[in-house]
């Protein structure tokens, strides 16, 4: 019988435990604990020894949102692609976006990353099958490192995060891009100070009150931060959900 307890420190453990169901709930012993009926989970334990088989894969996180965004996007983005690109992700979040696109497109050449570590297994889980994906890598918008690129594609990053990594990007961008590369930049933002939509002002709350340097940003301060790197906005698409896929080229000089 399985552990019920995904938790339990004995999962991981090479121990000899048994478990036996009976009045009330269900009983673990082990052999190298001294009492009877251990109380489950087991989060400390002494005798703990790390087991020697392979841990279990990562699962597969999924996010709403990008189930519903990720056909949109990839409908806007696959005619503007150049072929064979190399497509650097940032901020992957879940894996699904780079997961969907590369499955669409076999030709290009896909490597997902995030700034947090703890998104990479769940990303391998979505991607590992597709020969098209690198493994994922850990990349901080802020800090790099930026890896050569046709592509760089970044969604529903810069509006939770601080100002900085608006910055950030936009100056990797442009540092790793090949002449002529491009920048997507998809999600909720505001046109010359105004919000399109009721909804996304709601949002650009929500998202301040959480962090105060949080926030949806402007196209203009992005074009700003663009021009200051030889960055030039040459499209402006409309998506489901009022939220827009914005779309810099680095000048083929
Ligand atoms: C809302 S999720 C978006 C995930 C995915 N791109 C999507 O649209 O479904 C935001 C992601 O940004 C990542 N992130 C936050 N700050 C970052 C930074 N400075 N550099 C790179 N990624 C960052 C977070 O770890 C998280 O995975
Ligand atoms: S030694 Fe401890 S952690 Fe390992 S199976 Fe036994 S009770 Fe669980």
């Amino acid at each position: 019988m399985s552990l019920p307890f995904p938790q339990s420190l004995c999962h991981a453990c090479a121990g000899n435990r048994y478990v036996r169901p009976g009045r009330g709930g269900v009983y673990l012993l082990c052999t190298r604990r001294p009492e009877k009926y251990l109380g489950q989970p087991v989060l400390r334990c002494p005798a703990f020894e790390p087991a020697l088989e392979e841990p279990m894969p990562a699962a597969k996180r999924t996010a709403p949102a990008a189930e519903r965004n990720k056909a949109p996007i990839l409908a806007a983005l696959a005619p503007r692609l150049p072929a064979a690109a190399r497509v650097l992700e940032v901020a992957s979040g879940t894996g699904q976006h780079t997961a969907h696109f590369a499955a669409a497109l076999p030709g290009l050449h896909f490597q997902p990353t995030d700034a947090d570590p703890e998104n990479l297994p769940g990303i391998q889980a979505w991607t590992a099958d597709l020969p098209n994906v690198a493994p994922p890598r850990v990349l901080d918008a802020v800090t790099g490192p930026w890896l050569a690129a046709d592509v760089v594609y970044c969604a529903n990053m810069i509006h939770i995060a601080p100002w900085a990594a608006a910055e950030g990007l936009f100056r990797g961008a442009a540092g790793c891009l090949t002449p002529g590369g491009i920048l997507f930049l998809y999600g909720p933002f505001r046109f010359h100070g105004e919000f399109l939509a009721a909804s996304n002002a709601a949002f650009d709350e929500s998202l301040r009150a959480r962090d105060p340097r949080w926030g949806v940003r402007d196209v203009d301060a992005l074009d700003a931060l663009g021009a200051a790197v030889g960055l030039e906005r040459i499209d402006t698409v409309a998506l489901p959900a009022n939220n827009h896929l914005l779309i810099w080229t680095r000048s083929a000089a």
